[in-house]
C-alpha cells in the first residue's frame, strides 16, 4: 500500500512551520500565516495528533511540536536532508513486496538517480544469495536507492564497499560508541552479530550501466529476533537499549552518502576510502573461510583492493583476490 497520502499539503506546511518554531507558536499566527480559521487550525493540529505527533496546546501561548511518528514518509525525512539528489524523491509504502523490486520498476520507467524508496515492511524481503530478510512492521529500516552512475559496470563491486562506509560512518555517529564494524563486502555488524545488510543489484549493458539498486535493511528497534537467526543477528536498541527514530537515520545516511559516492564517479576506484574500510574491518588479519564460487577457501585476509576485492592470503602464501562470496571467521 502506497503512503502518498500521509498527509496533505497544507497539513505537511502547518508540521513544517511548527518544526521551525523556537517554542511555541500562537492559534493566531497559524491562522494569519495560513489564511484560516482557528478551528481549521485545530483540525490541522488534531489530524497530526491522529497521525502520531504529540503537540503540547497551552492556553494564552500555542501550539509546541513535542515529538512524531518516527515513519520514514517524506514529511518526516525531507527536512532533515541536505542532499542534492539523494531522498528528494522518496516513495514510502505501508507494505511492500520488497524495496529493492519496486526500485528496479521505478528505475526502468526512468525514476531520477536518488530516488528513495522506503517502507515500514516487506512481504518478501531478499538478502544476498536469495536469502530472506526479515522485514517486520514498525521497528526497522527497509529502503533502496536508486543510482545512475555513469561509470562501466566493471566497477559494480566496488559500489556495496562505498555505500557499507558511509552507512557505517552515519550509524557510528548516530548511535555514538558501539563499535560497528564493516564486514566485506557489505555487512555492517555490532558485538560479531550483523544489524544491517546491504543488497546492491545492477542492470546493464557489456559496457554500460543502466542503474544500480542499492537496498538496505537496517535492524532498529527490533526487539525480538526469529529464533533461526538469533545467533548472528542484533538489533541497535538490543546492543545500546536506546529506540532511535528512523526517519533520522535514513536521512543521516542519505546526507552521508551523496558526497562520497559523487566523489568516487570521478574517482579511479575506492582508494580515497580504503583506510577507512581497513580502520573498521571485522575481517583484517582474521583467519577465514570464503565460500567463493562454490568453492571453500581458506586463509588470512590481509585487506580489501582499490577495486573492492578481498586480498586473502591462503595457507599457502598465494594471495587471492576476490570478487564476491561469503566470509566466516574460523575458530
Ligand atoms: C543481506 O545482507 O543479505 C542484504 C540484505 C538487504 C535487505 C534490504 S531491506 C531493503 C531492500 N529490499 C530488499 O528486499 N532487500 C533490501
Amino acid at each position: 500500500m502506497l503512503f502518498g497520502t500521509f498527509m496533505n499539503t497544507l497539513t505537511a506546511n502547518i508540521l513544517n512551520r511548527l518544526r521551525t518554531s523556537d517554542g511555541y507558536l500562537s492559534g493566531g499566527e497559524l491562522c494569519r500565516e495560513f489564511g484560516m480559521t482557528r478551528s481549521a487550525v485545530w483540525k490541522h493540529i488534531s489530524q497530526l495528533r491522529n497521525q502520531g505527533y504529540t503537540i503540547e496546546a497551552v492556553t494564552g501561548r500555542g501550539y509546541r511540536l513535542d515529538g512524531g511518528p518516527c515513519i520514514p514518509v517524506p514529511e518526516e525525512v525531507s527536512p532533515l536532508l541536505t542532499t542534492k539528489r539523494f531522498g528528494r524523491n522518496l516513495v514510502f509504502h505501508e507494505e511492500v513486496d520488497s524495496t529493492n523490486l519496486q526500485a528496479k520498476i521505478l528505475a526502468r520507467q526512468g525514476a531520477a538517480e536518488g530516488s528513495v524508496i522506503a517502507a515500514d515492511t516487506q512481504t518478501g524481503g531478499r538478502g544476498r544469495m536469495g536469502r530472506e530478510w526479515v522485514s517486520p512492521p514498525g521497528v526497522n529500516l527497509y529502503f533502496s536507492i536508486i543510482l545512475r552512475p555513469s561509470v562501466p559496470p566493471m566497477r559494480f563491486p566496488q559500489i556495496p564497499l562505498l555505500a557499507a562506509a558511509a552507512i557505517h560512518q552515519a550509524l557510528d555517529t548516530a548511535v555514538g560508541r558501539l563499535g560497528l564494524m564493516i564486514k566485506w563486502p557489505n555487512d555492517i555488524l555490532v558485538k560479531g552479530r550483523k544489524f544491517c545488510g546491504i543488497l546492491c543489484e545492477m542492470e546493464s549493458e557489456p559496457d554500460m550501466t543502466h542503474f544500480v539498486i542499492v537496498g538496505v535493511g537496517i535492524n532498529i528497534n527490533l526487539r525480538d529476533i526469529p529464533e533461526r537467526i538469533k545467533e548472528t543477528a542484533t538489533s541497535l536498541f538490543l546492543e545500546s537499549g536506546r529506540e532511535y527514530c528512523r526517519p533520522d537515520i535514513l536521512a543521516a545516511i542519505l546526507n552521508r552518502f551523496e558526497p562520497p559516492y559523487e566523489k568516487w564517479l570521478e574517482a579511479e576506484d575506492l582508494s580515497g576510502l580504503l583506510p577507512y574500510l581497513e580502520r573498521h574491518s571485522w575481517l583484517k588479519d582474521r583467519p577465514v573461510r570464503v565460500e567463493h564460487h562454490n568453492e571453500n577457501l581458506t586463509g588470512r585476509v590481509r585487506g580489501i583492493s582499490r577495486t573492492g576485492e578481498l586480498m586473502l592470503e591462503a595457507e599457502d602464501g598465494k594471495m587471492h583476490a576476490l570478487s564476491s562470496g561469503e566470509a566466516h571467521i574460523r575458530k
